[in-house]
């Protein structure tokens, strides 16, 4: 038996017993006639002590030559401490040692395995499996567990099937790039991996599933950023015979079960705002709306005077920024410089102090007298001591440069506690976009998604305003879900391929077995997808997602652990037909 107890079960009622615990040594005091050390487990630290007058000389011995992060098995006595440790659970005993096996030896650690670790990131990633030792890790992991766990619970009492589906398939379209594996068997052809399980939950609905989902791991080529991992986690959903307002509703209430259980956090009804007004109030399509600093159009009051800027510009659009009238004007540079990074493109701010007896101070005082300064107040909701900050140009990009200032602004305000939830849905989102370098039109969420009823012919006329029955759930401004209700239609499929420009042929090739499936009674059907990592990171407080999964990849999609991507040798290249074409 390795184990009676685990390092964090012991307490005063265990006084006296007789234990044995297996570990890793956290930290060893030696005092000469009292040996300490910290014994570490999942569970919890113990400490141990080895007493010159009590524990045989040659435990004494082996303890002397114990070092950080060996693995080894105790047996001895609960003792209540003299002097307890209210900041651990079992801080009210120790454990008099009798007898030390050393289970394995360790090398020195590279970074210290403590709550706080002078590792850097990089170290500690290539060392993860140390980095998992420690609570902040650990913690994050066991949590992501649970938030798994509930989902399961939630979903298989509500009648859904976890369905497995395959990995090794044909491209799927989600917006990036796929992964690719060679099939050795059928020479020159490539499987993708799954960007998401979209077609085939669609074929499991018309599977007559009705209730499908899958916590499953989904694939993509694409830049990596604090929210994104080439591989990550989905919640997979997908449901037949249901309308948007269902979908709704079964996963809001998913999420308000996981904000109770998992955060102790009731919420009431999810606030819903189409696509239009965030774009409008917050110019992004996934705002946190845990703060208020909206926008505010300025086109009717700063345009028709004399500032040339504002009137060559499509949008003047401003926010309030509470109490920031206070900034300093090295400040204030500095906040029309950021805006002016590369990163964010303004090609400068206009902005006004809200001064506290009512006045006003701009930067554009030449042009615009109290009342029209007064008027920027009035739309932006400034109030005395805040600071009005305005950009113009083209609607589009300005919306965008002015949600990276808000965001900013909130983050160095502390308004973004992560102790708060604000969940919003978005709804009514434009079935296609417009690729601004091909001009060509794409499916904003996929091609599967369909647009709103009566809309259908507006793709020919206008297709940039065609809506669809899409929907994302936004969490303090991140996206952790989204969905749409599908085509499930034979034709009106065809027609969609058609409008993102394939070719019958090449809609046939690509999709042909998913349109195939719709001439054999198709059911109406929908669903969304949770980013299970985003989800668990935020409901966790953090928006990191690498900090929730056990083994993440880096900025350039590296494992630098196992040491991958790799090249592989001739050999295997050859049995794949493939070749290489790397230029020196
Ligand atoms: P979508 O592409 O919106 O929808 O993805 C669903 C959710 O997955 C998360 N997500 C990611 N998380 C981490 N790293 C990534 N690279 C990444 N990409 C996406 C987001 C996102 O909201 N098949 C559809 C769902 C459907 O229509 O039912 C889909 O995949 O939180």
């Amino acid at each position: 038996m390795y184990r009676s107890h685990t390092c964090g079960d012991l307490r005063v009622a265990h006084n006296n017993q007789e234990v044995i615990l297996s570990g890793w040594v956290q930290g060893i005091r030696d005092k000469g006639f009292m040996i300490y050390v910290d014994l570490r487990d999942r569970y919890g630290i113990t400490q141990l002590y080895f007493d010159e007058e009590s524990t045989p000389k040659d435990i004494i011995t082996k303890a002397q030559k114990l070092g950080r992060e060996f693995v080894v098995q105790v047996k001895g006595k609960v003792v209540e401490r003299a002097s307890k440790n209210p900041n651990i659970p079992t801080g009210d005993i120790e454990v008099l040692v009798t007898e030390l096996t050393v289970l394995n030896n360790a090398q020195v650690p590279p970074f210290t395995i403590e709550d706080k670790t002078d590792g850097g990131e990089d170290i500690r990633m290539k060392y993860r499996y140390l980095d998992i030792r420690r609570n902040p890790v650990k913690n994050n992991l066991i949590f992501r567990h649970k938030v798994a766990m509930e989902v399961r619970k939630f979903l298989s009492d509500g009648g859904f099937i976890e369905v497995e589906t395959p990995y090794l398939i044909k491209s799927t379209p989600e917006g990036a790039r796929d992964f690719v594996v060679p099939s050795r068997m059928n020479e020159g052809q490539f499987y993708a991996l799954p960007q998401s399980p979209q077609t085939f939950k669609q074929l499991l609905m018309v599977g007559g599933m009705d209730k499908y989902f899958q916590i499953v791991k989904c694939f993509r080529d694409e830049d990596l950023r604090a929210d994104r991992q080439p591989e990550f986690t989905q919640i997979d959903c997908e449901m037949a015979f249901v309308e948007q307002e269902d979908i709704l509703n079964v996963f809001e209430n998913l999420t308000k079960h996981l904000l109770k259980e998992i955060n102790g956090v009731e919420i009431e009804n999810f606030p819903r705002m189409t696509y239009d007004d965030a774009m409008r109030k917050y110019g992004n399509d996934k705002p946190d709306i845990r703060f208020g600093m909206e926008f505010g159009e300025l086109n009717e009051v700063a345009q028709h005077k004399e500032f040339g800027v504002f009137n060559d510009a499509e949008l003047v659009v401003g926010i309030a920024v509470p109490g920031a009238a206070s900034y300093t004007r090295k400040e204030l540079d500095a906040l029309v410089n950021w805006v002016k990074r590369p990163q964010v493109g303004a090609k400068g701010m206009v902005y006004a102090k809200c001064n506290e007896d009512g006045s006003f101070k701009s930067t554009v005082d030449k042009f615009y007298d109290q009342d029209d300064i007064a008027n920027w107040a009035k739309i932006t909701g400034s109030k005395p001591g805040d600071l009005i900050c305005v950009l113009s140009g083209d609607a589009n990009k300005t919306r965008a440069q002015l949600s990276a200032l808000r965001m900013e602004l909130a983050e160095r305000l502390n308004l973004r506690n992560p102790k708060e939830f604000a969940p919003l849905w978005v709804i009514d989102f434009p079935l296609l976009e417009l690729d601004e370098e091909t001009g060509h039109y794409h499916a904003m969420h996929h091609p599967f998604t369909s647009p709103k009823p009566g809309q259908l012919e507006l793709l020919d006329t206008d297709p940039g305003a065609v809506k669809a029955n899409a929907y994302d759930l936004v969490l303090n401004g991140n996206e952790i879900g989204g969905g749409s209700i599908r085509i499930h239609d034979k034709e009106m499929q065809a027609t969609m391929f058609k409008h993102l420009g394939f070719t019958p042929e090449e809609a046939k090739a690509q999709f042909g077995f998913l349109m195939d499936a719709f001439q054999y009674g198709a059911p109406p059907h929908g669903g969304l997808a949770f980013g299970l990592d985003r989800l668990v990171s935020i409901l966790g407080g953090q928006e990191t997602i690498r900090d929730f999964i056990a083994f993440p990849k880096n900025n350039s999609g590296r494992d630098v652990m196992i040491d991958a991507p790799a090249f592989i040798d001739d050999d295997q290249l050859k049995e794949l037909s493939l070749k290489l074409n790397i230029q020196e």
